[in-house]
């Protein structure tokens, strides 16, 4: 059956704000088709199963070489819409400049090492053992169709860290960028059409609380990569009909602490913790979201962080210098200030000037101290620019604080003395998946492991891992 699409569009706003006769509203930036159905979201699932063929399609069998080929193809076309997508960014997300060109250099470069990664790998599974009288290829196979979902601080890059890799490896992929973020993917459309044989991509646009339910329950899934919130995540497994055979792939909520020691250098200090809570306007998984700071040198480390914050200066993504620019999810600012309103109420003060002023869609970044156990940025993600700041006189404090914590990601530990840091690494990194060490925390660099514990992650992803999660050792065997 061909359906024919009715011309309805969703037309996608910018966090950016323009004067209109009727006021100021978000800036319309362009449309895609809608509604995407459940038909058509399955009809897209179906290509990728036909295109897969259980295992006998033209993609799982085609040799490594000619796969390199095709993505190498694709990454070059890829390159040649770089204007474009950074401008999306920048419009779509309200990422800035430097950041956004970042973003897809970082994912150029990401898609390069996997196409050398997955060359080393396969070197490694051409070669033959012999054992027990049994000679043997160990290969790398594909697992079938998968279901790649990004996030919107990182639409493109955190979408192909998924996307590429399980393509590469063999499998039939079906992408669903995110709401904020969409756009940016249409430059590369017809870079993938042209580049791989007919469903080995397929794109999915909708509501996703109706048109992702509708491809879980369709049991035809056989991996969910997932960037996002555990929540989502938690949903979408329990939706599959079969959830215990189904691989998930993802990387979710996280709420990294810094813990400050007394001998902590404040100036480095100040600078980490700077980077790691405000770029981005703190919309990274990996974003710092609750600082630890001994008693001692708090009163030091608080004005010099609020100096450096006073100094931040808001700006459009496109401007020079930006460094606070609009949040593109709606809600956000709104919940931001229900989170310092709680805090205040319990005794906490902004302790920087004009910290949580909201315009538009902008929101200063707020330094809120002494923050306690019961208010909300206490435990909760805020995912924005708001630094909740805990005081400690004894380190089990903020160890617990780690311990109890449902997420697991990463922690940074500042301090001078090495003996002490030492003694801290090995009973944070059994909690979490990686200890920075006077250094704020991140994902890169992408050949790194990138995973978290708990609620965190489920799987790993980088370079390498991300080829083995998409694939499953198999055996070609016979006797000697
Ligand atoms: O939002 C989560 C990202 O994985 C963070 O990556 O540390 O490179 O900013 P990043």
């Amino acid at each position: 059956e061909i359906r024919v699409w009715d011309g309805s569009t969703q037309e996608v706003l910018s966090p950016v704000y323009v004067q209109t006769p009727t006021g100021l509203v978000r800036k319309v930036i362009g449309s895609y088709p809608l509604p995407m159905d459940d038909n058509e979201a399955l009809d897209a699932l179906n290509a990728a199963v036909r295109a897969f063929d259980n295992g006998r399609g033209e993609w799982p069998t085609m040799s490594v070489t000619d796969r390199i080929q095709c993505m190498e193809r694709f990454v070059g076309k890829m390159m040649e819409q770089k204007k474009a997508v950074v401008n999306l960014l920048m419009w779509e997300i309200g990422k800035t400049l430097a950041d956004s060109t970042k973003e897809f250099d970082r994912t150029v470069q990401y898609i390069y090492d996997t196409i050398d990664a997955f060359k080393d790998i396969d070197r490694a599974g051409s070669r033959f053992r012999i054992e027990e009288g049994i000679i043997g290829q160990i290969r790398r196979s594909p697992l079938g169709v998968v279901l790649c979902m990004g996030p919107f601080n990182y639409p493109l890059n955190e979408t192909y860290t998924t996307l590429i890799p399980a393509i590469l490896m063999g499998n039939t992929v079906l992408f669903k960028p995110p709401k904020h973020g969409t756009l940016l993917h249409h430059p590369l459309l017809e870079a993938f059409r042209t580049s791989f044989p007919k469903g080995v991509v397929n794109t999915v646009y909708g509501r996703g609380a109706t048109v992702v339910p509708t491809l879980m329950k369709s049991g035809k899934i056989n991996v969910l990569a997932l960037i996002g919130s555990s929540r989502v995540a938690d949903s979408l497994k329990k939706m599959h009909p079969k959830s215990n055979r189904l691989r998930a792939i993802l990387s979710l909520d996280a709420k990294n602490a810094a813990i400050i020691l007394p001998d902590a250098d404040i100036e480095l200090t100040v600078k980490e913790c700077m980077l790691g809570s405000m770029s981005f306007n703190g919309q990274r998984c990996t974003a710092l979201k609750i600082l630890w700071v001994h008693r001692s040198i708090a009163d030091k480390f608080l004005a010099r962080f609020g100096e450096e914050l006073n100094k931040l200066k808001p700006g459009m993504p496109w401007s020079k210098g930006a460094q606070v620019t609009p949040l593109p999810e709606p809600g956000k600012p709104a919940y931001l200030d229900e989170c310092l309103r709680d805090a205040e109420a319990q005794g906490a003060k902004i302790l920087n000037d004009g910290g949580g002023t909201t315009v538009e869609s902008f929101v200063f970044p707020a330094l809120v101290y002494p923050v306690k156990d019961g208010m909300k940025l206490y435990r909760e993600e805020q995912f924005g620019p708001v630094v909740p700041v805990v005081p400690f006189d004894d380190i089990e404090e903020p160890i617990e604080y780690v311990i109890n914590s449902d997420h697991g990601q990463q922690v940074s530990i500042f301090g001078s003395e090495t003996g002490q840091i030492a003694q801290l690494i090995d009973p944070l990194v059994n909690q979490v998946s990686r200890v920075n060490i006077n250094a704020q925390c991140q994902r890169g660099p992408d050949t790194f492991p990138f995973t978290g514990r708990k609620d965190s992650a489920e799987g790993t992803l980088s370079v390498e891992d991300a080829l083995r999660s998409f694939s499953i050792r198999t055996v070609v065997a016979t006797k000697d």
